[in-house]
């Protein structure tokens, strides 16, 4: 049989390929894990891996609750033995203990891509998805032959998508069966998202909505230097397009278009309200070159509401190095957009800086001018923040009268022009020196 005999040509292919790149899975499965979420169900993250995509602003996020959120630090924090607030909980994973991406406004309006990027399509995007019925050449949502001998199977996505047979480094790369199922665990009323209405029939056509052939043809990691190589995508080779398409062979490279950028990682330094800074950004497929057309990348900031679009500073294809304005405080999203493909989204978090712009003394009372000291009464916290002031490094007693984000006003009998005014919030703090009072 013809199909035999391809296998058995692939086969050899295997054993050469598995001694001369020892650290990549080529040819799958189970496939790579450089592009996309790690395929694993939501038990299988691990603290670092909730770092990896929320590299900055972990603590600000949650603090940012108190205020706009009405939480209190004992809903989060517990009250150490000695008194005073014990060490935090860091591992995300004790509070956050589902999911909590899949409950998010996009994904039950069913936009993916919000997060995913154009790894996937929206179903209400006006994407194509072939009308006429499958044919030889159709990918099947499993496979459409297996090979008795080896088990490898061909004409579909688990022909490279599959449970770790061999292991990859990390956690266990489980099944699509398992990594969909596990969004929306248990009896939910969602299976009609990706199954027909009736029932939980599997028809390539209604994975389609999400996987079309436009996002499915523009997936192949690092293009520049994989074209024409098998295993590291969908468009590599004709090996990849026969894993999906069964036999069906092209016959020149195929009618792809910008190829999905990716995002490995932003530098994350601290992200300061109305302070701009420069971040870089490192990925794949972040510019490149496809069919003589050059195709380069922007990068987004999404707000929820409203999307700002910024020009690089440079673009190469594996970096970017971007100039963000300075920004209200909040959280953000941020991904890179090349023509109309987008990459996943990363958050960010812009917090409030504190600045003292001056510091006065006038009888016993100091007044604190400038920005970020926040709505906090500093009452129920008063051990961590607050005001301190201090003169030749001791503290001195000092009670506020009021606070707001602009103006702190204390009182403070020992404090004299010359000692130290600091405010601490849960943002950071800043210094001056205290001056005596001008008139205003
Ligand atoms: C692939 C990147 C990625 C990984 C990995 C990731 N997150 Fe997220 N997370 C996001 C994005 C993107 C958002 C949404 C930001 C937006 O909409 O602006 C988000 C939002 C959230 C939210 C807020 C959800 C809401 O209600 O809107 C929580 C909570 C969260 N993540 C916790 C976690 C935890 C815990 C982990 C580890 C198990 C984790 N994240 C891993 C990208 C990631
Ligand atoms: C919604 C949950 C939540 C609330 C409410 C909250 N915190 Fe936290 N806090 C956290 C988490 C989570 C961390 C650990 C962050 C990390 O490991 O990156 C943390 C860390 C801290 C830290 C250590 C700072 C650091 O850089 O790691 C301090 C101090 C702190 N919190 C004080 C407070 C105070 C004071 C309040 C009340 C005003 C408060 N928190 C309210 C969740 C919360
Ligand atoms: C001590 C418990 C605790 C820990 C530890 C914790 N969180 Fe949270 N987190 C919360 C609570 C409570 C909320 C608010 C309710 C919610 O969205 O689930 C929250 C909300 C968030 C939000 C949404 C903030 C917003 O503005 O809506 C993000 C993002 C987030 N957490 C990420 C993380 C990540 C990432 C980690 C680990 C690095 C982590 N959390 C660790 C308790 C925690
Ligand atoms: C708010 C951001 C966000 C949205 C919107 C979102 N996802 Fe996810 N998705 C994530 C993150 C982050 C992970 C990894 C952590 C987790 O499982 O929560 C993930 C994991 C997954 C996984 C398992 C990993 C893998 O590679 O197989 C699947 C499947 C998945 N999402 C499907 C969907 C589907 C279907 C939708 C739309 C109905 C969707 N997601 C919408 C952020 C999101
Ligand atoms: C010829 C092998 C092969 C076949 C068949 C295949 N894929 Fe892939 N696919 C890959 C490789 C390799 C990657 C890149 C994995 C990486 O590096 O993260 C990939 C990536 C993806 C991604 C990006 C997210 C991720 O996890 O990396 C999606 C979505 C995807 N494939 C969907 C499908 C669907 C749907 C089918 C069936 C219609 C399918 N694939 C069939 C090899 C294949
Ligand atoms: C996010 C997409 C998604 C959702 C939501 C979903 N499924 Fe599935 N389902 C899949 C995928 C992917 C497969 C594997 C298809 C394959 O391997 O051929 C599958 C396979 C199945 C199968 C096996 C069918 C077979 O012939 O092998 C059953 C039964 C099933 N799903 C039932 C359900 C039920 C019941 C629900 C709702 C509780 C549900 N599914 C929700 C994606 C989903
Ligand atoms: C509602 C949208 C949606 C539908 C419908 C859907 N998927 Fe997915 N699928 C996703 C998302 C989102 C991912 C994760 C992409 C990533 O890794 O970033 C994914 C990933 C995949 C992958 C790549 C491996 C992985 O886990 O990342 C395969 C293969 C796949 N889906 C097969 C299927 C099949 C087969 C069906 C139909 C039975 C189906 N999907 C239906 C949204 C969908
Ligand atoms: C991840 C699976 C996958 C891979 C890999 C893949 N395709 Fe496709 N392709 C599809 C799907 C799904 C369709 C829609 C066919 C259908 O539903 O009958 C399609 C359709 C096509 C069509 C018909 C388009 C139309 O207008 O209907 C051509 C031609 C094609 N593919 C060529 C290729 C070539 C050449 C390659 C390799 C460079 C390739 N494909 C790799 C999934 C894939």
């Amino acid at each position: 049989m013809k199909k035999q005999r391809i296998l058995y040509g692939l086969t050899m292919l295997i054993v050469v390929l598995s001694i001369s790149i020892a650290l990549a899975i080529v040819p799958p499965p189970p496939a790579n894990q450089n592009l996309g979420v790690y395929d694993t169900m939501y038990e299988g993250f691990a603290e670092d891996e909730c770092r990896a995509c929320h590299s900055s602003g972990v603590p600000d996020t949650h603090h940012m609750l108190v205020p706009n959120e009405g939480y209190n630090c004992t809903d989060c924090h517990k009250l150490g033995p000695t008194g005073g607030i014990d060490t935090p909980i860091r591992d995300c994973l004790v509070c956050h203990n589902a999911s909590p991406h899949h409950t998010a406004d996009e994904a039950l309006a069913r936009h993916c891509s919000h997060c995913h990027g154009s790894l996937v399509d929206d179903y209400d995007d006006g994407h194509y998805i072939p009308t006429y019925d499958p044919s030889l050449i159709t990918p099947d949502t499993s496979y459409t032959w297996i090979n008795g001998t080896t088990n490898m199977k061909g004409g579909g996505c688990e022909a490279c998508h599959e449970a770790n047979i061999t292991p990859v480094s990390g956690a266990a790369i489980y099944d699509n069966y398992q990594t969909h199922h596990s969004i929306w665990p248990g009896d939910n009323g969602m299976c009609g998202v990706c199954h027909d209405v009736t029932g939980t029939n599997v028809s390539i056509r209604k994975c389609e909505e999400c996987h079309g052939v436009k996002s499915l043809h523009n997936i192949q990691y690092d293009y520049a230097t994989t074209e024409g190589k098998l295993g590291y995508g969908h468009i590599g080779a004709s090996w990849d397009c026969m894993g999906c398409h069964s036999w069906f062979e092209a016959s020149s490279t195929a009618t792809q278009g910008p190829i999905t950028p990716n995002i490995a990682n932003i530098s994350s330094d601290e992200l300061v309200a109305g302070v701009g800074t420069v971040i870089t950004i490192t990925g794949s497929n972040l510019k490149n070159t496809v069919d003589g057309v050059d195709y380069t990348s922007e990068v987004v900031i999404d707000d929820g509401v409203t999307n700002m679009t910024l020009i690089p500073d440079s673009v190469t294809d594996s970096k970017i190095v971007v100039t963000l304005p300075g920004i209200g405080k909040g959280n953000y999203g941020l991904r890179v957009a090349k023509d109309d493909l987008k990459s996943k989204l990363v958050p960010i978090v812009v917090a409030p800086q504190v600045s003292i712009d001056s510091a006065t003394i006038r009888r016993d009372i100091v007044t604190i001018r400038g920005s970020g000291f926040g709505d906090e009464s500093g009452e129920s916290y008063s051990e961590l923040l607050g005001v301190t002031i201090t003169c030749e490094g001791d503290d001195l007693e000092t009670s506020i009268i009021s606070w707001d984000d602009t103006r702190i006003v204390g009182d403070c009998p020992s404090a004299t022009v010359g000692a130290l005014a600091t405010v601490t919030t849960l943002y950071g703090s800043d210094s001056a020196t205290i001056t005596g009072s001008r008139r205003r």
